[in-house]
């Protein structure tokens, strides 16, 4: 039986986030909702979580004494992650130690912060079909897996960024050099090891958010929402729609594969499972332990968005993932280098038939920096694609005064 208490009070329910971005601010917002005592925690200040958490704080989440420290002043019941940039072995300890329960798992969390984790555990262990691939520390390394079998076309991944950083996709022999550097250059740390995966020619890709919560019986169930389709440019997304069609028998297969890897990294919550589709065959690519960046169409296309979804299930609630109407999200990025930016148009977005707007109030914004997103409902999802869009557009961020 789940007991929730009374926030700012003895019997509070206390939980925190590690990472107060746009995902963050949402399942914030979420716990809120069901009167969870919030502690928003972000590198910076006045990050978006944290402007509508009960709790501030402002550490380097991959410093494992900052952590220790914090979490030992704090006592949070749970500890969610949102980002990967965080000292994994130290929030192992502490949930080994039974100081704090981590989301979905602290094992999770660390796999899935490295490519090589999460991508050995897919492919070896559980014998998932992936791209083919190798990890390399040099470039001597990189050619020789290319030669050895990996082949042209193929992509290069540091194993610790994510939103597309220092990846690129490799033609020819001529790009090999160019591909290596830029991935030395966009790794989240300076030992440059490298995945190097075979390219997938895939008809579409999905993003299949997975949630593990206890059903009435006291089991964990597994729950899957309608697939969710998405564009990436540049390994960074720019729409998603959702539901995106797929035939039975790859959509069998996709929930086979969400099933597998969402039971051996365990615990409750909401997981993004990504994966590339041709025909009827289905390939794991990599699974995030929380929500999806993609997944954001959901606050237009279900009765409980992803963010509800996963702050119902790591509070032992149950879950409902039905779709509520089709729709897509588009992304407005930031398009200047300033801070304390004004957004201009709003009103002509929120006019697009279906549309929404979310701004994050990120309180710096670069030229691709992700400031809000355009939601829309539609019967259809070429429809709401196409509003997206157009919604997103109407959005002008500038340089405010
Ligand atoms: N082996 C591959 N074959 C074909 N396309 C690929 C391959 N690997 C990656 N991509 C493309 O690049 C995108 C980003 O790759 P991936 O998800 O591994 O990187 P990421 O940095 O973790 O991105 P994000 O954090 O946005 O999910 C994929 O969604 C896909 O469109
Ligand atoms: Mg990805």
């Amino acid at each position: 039986m789940t007991t929730l208490g009374t926030p700012l009070s003895p019997s509070a329910t206390r939980v925190m986030l590690l990472g107060s971005g746009e995902l963050g601010k949402e399942v914030l917002i979420a716990l809120q909702r069901l009167g969870v005592e919030t502690i928003a925690v972000d590198r910076y200040e006045n990050a978006p979580g944290q402007q509508v958490a009960h709790h501030a704080r402002t550490i380097t989440m991959s410093d494992p004494a900052a952590l220790k420290a914090l979490i030992e002043a704090e006592k949070p019941m749970l500890v969610v992650p949102e980002i990967e940039a965080i000292a994994t072995p130290m929030l192992q300890e502490l949930e080994d130690a039974g100081v704090v329960r981590v989301i979905p798992t602290a094992r999770a969390a660390r796999l899935t912060m490295d490519r090589e984790g999460i991508r050995r555990l897919a492919a070896e262990t559980l014998g998932l079909a992936t791209s083919p691939y190798k990890f390399c520390d040099s470039l001597a390394e990189l050619q020789s897996a290319i030669d050895g079998g990996i082949g042209y076309p193929c992509v290069v991944k540091p194993v610790m960024s994510s939103s597309g950083k220092g990846q690129s996709k490799i033609d020819g022999p001529a790009d090999v050099q160019k591909a290596w550097d830029y991935a030395m250059a966009g790794g989240r740390v300076s030992h440059g090891r490298v995945i190097v995966e075979g390219f997938i020619d895939f008809d579409y890709e999905i993003t299949l958010l997975t949630v593990r919560s206890f059903g009435a019986d006291g089991q964990v169930q597994t729950s899957f929402c309608e697939p969710i389709g998405h564009l990436q440019v540049s390994g960074d997304y720019v729409e998603s729609w959702q539901p995106h069609p797929m035939t039975p028998a790859a959509l069998q297969k996709a929930q086979e594969i969400a099933q597998a890897v969402t039971a051996d990294l365990g615990g409750q919550g909401l997981f993004g499972v990504e994966l590339f589709v041709k025909g009827n065959e289905v390939w794991f690519s990599e699974v995030s332990p929380r929500p999806h960046d993609t997944g954001m169409v959901t606050m237009a296309t279900q009765w409980q968005n992803e963010f509800e979804l996963h702050a119902r299930a790591i509070l032992g609630l149950p879950v409902d993932t039905t779709l509520k109407s089709a729709g897509a999200s588009a992304v407005i990025y930031g398009g200047v280098d300033a801070k304390g930016i004004a957004f201009d148009g709003v009103a002509e977005a929120m006019r697009v038939p279906g549309a929404d707007v979310r701004l994050f109030g990120k309180p710096e914004s670069f030229v691709k920096r992700r400031m809000g997103v355009a939601l829309v409902h539609a019967d259809d999802i070429d429809t709401a694609r196409s509003r997206a869009r157009e919604a997103a557009a109407c959005v002008k961020p500038r340089v405010a005064g």
